[in-house]
């Protein structure tokens, strides 16, 4: 890792994966010509991709290759209305997207929010409510709780009706692992930390909470507050400027982060990491946009490419280290939305400095800037 060659796994997926990580991949290339490091990028097909390629949602070879990768650009997979038929444990959402998660130990996921000044107007809210800015990271557990909790299935009754069982579990060193993650992520912003639970009716959520203010004491510069998960929700709406870092077991997480996503104006923004334990100078992470297949608008240059962009600069930053070319790609993306470029999604014409580009142009734009 020291002679700053990096191996990557770009695994695009279904919908719009292909063409997103088409410009992330470019403005990685202008990044490596600039900032002096190497990138061995390997593609491999996943989700319906896999299946069509190789008859599995995670084909050996392209598990194979991850295995033998520093890191994992990912696209999107889950296509809704392809083949109800194929059973729900060999469809990509649970066979590629959560295996990955489990078989990596991808216990933190990282989903920054940020609304731009320039894109104000795609935020649901009215400006009163948006304060100086909404700028909130979620830091959400990604590999426990009711995602892979033990039993989980659905049984026959006698009376012939059918009953299906999800469990919520998590034991200390699981929720110690990604507080820690959060009271971390919390120094290096405005060091506070909301942690969510549902502590008044769960014992995950008692447990949770324990833990998470003994893990605070290690860390007297942050602020820890505590928050009802359905608080929250409300919260998010009506003074979303109150949170820094936001820290959820998983499926809190993943809820809350898709309602912080609409404060951002577009889930085509929105990056996340998901990172495993560091060893030596190494993290392993998987890095995917957060807004899933899109495929009423895939293949027609119509794409928000900045999500994808985004989690290519994150994988710099948090799997390799290299924060000034992290910097210079979000710069990049500063500099295209400041000069009125706008993909469909966060296009308005009642703001005359934009001018609606498809996802090509945005990337070009983008790496040209880097
Ligand atoms: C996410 C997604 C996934 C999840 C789905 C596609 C399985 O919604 O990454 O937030 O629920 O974790
Ligand atoms: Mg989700």
């Amino acid at each position: 890792m020291s002679e700053r060659i990096y191996k990557i796994a770009a695994m695009a997926g279904d919908g719009i994966g292909p063409e997103v990580v088409r410009e992330a991949l470019k403005v990685l290339r202008a990044a490596e010509g600039k900032f002096g490091f190497q990138l061995d990028v390997t593609e491999a097909p996943v989700g319906w991709a896999g299946i069509d390629a190789a008859g599995k949602a995670l084909p050996d070879d392209t598990l194979a290759l991850c295995r033998e990768s520093d890191s994992i650009l990912f696209g999107s997979v889950g296509l809704p209305d392809r083949d109800p038929t194929i059973p729900k444990e060999e469809r990509p959402e649970r066979a590629a997207l959560l295996a990955l998660r489990k078989e990596f130990g991808l216990f933190a996921n990282l989903r920054p929010v940020k609304l731009p000044a320039e894109l104000a107007h795609a935020c649901p809210l009215k400006a009163e409510r948006q304060g100086d800015g909404i700028d909130l990271l979620v830091v959400r557990e990604l590999t426990g709780g009711m995602y892979f909790g033990q039993p989980k299935n659905t049984e026959t009754l006698e009376d012939g009706q059918l009953r299906a069982v999800d469990t919520m579990v998590y034991s200390t060193s699981e929720i110690e692992r990604i507080a820690h993650v959060g009271f971390k992520s919390a120094q290096l912003r405005r060091k506070h930390l909301m942690s969510i639970d549902k502590a008044n009716v769960l014992e995950n959520g008692v447990l949770w909470r324990d833990v998470v203010t003994r893990v605070a004491a290690e860390y007297p510069d942050v602020t820890l507050e505590h928050m009802f998960v359905d608080n929250a929700a409300m919260q998010f709406l009506l003074r979303p400027t109150q949170f820094d870092v936001v820290l959820c077991e998983n499926l809190f997480g993943d809820i809350l982060s898709d309602e912080a996503a609409a404060l951002a104006g577009s889930l085509g923004m929105l990056p996340s990491a998901s990172l495993g334990a560091t060893s030596g100078e190494r993290t392993f992470g998987f890095y995917e946009p957060a807004g899933g297949t899109a495929p009423d608008i895939a293949g027609k240059d119509l794409a928000n490419p900045i999500a994808q962009i985004r989690s290519a600069a994150m994988m710099l930053r948090h799997s390799f280290a290299e924060n000034d070319a992290a910097a210079a790609i979000d710069a990049a993306v500063g500099t295209a939305i400041a000069n009125g470029l706008r993909t469909g999604d966060i296009f308005s014409a009642d703001d005359p400095n934009a001018r609606q580009v498809g996802t090509t142009e945005m990337g070009d734009a983008i790496a040209a800037a880097v």
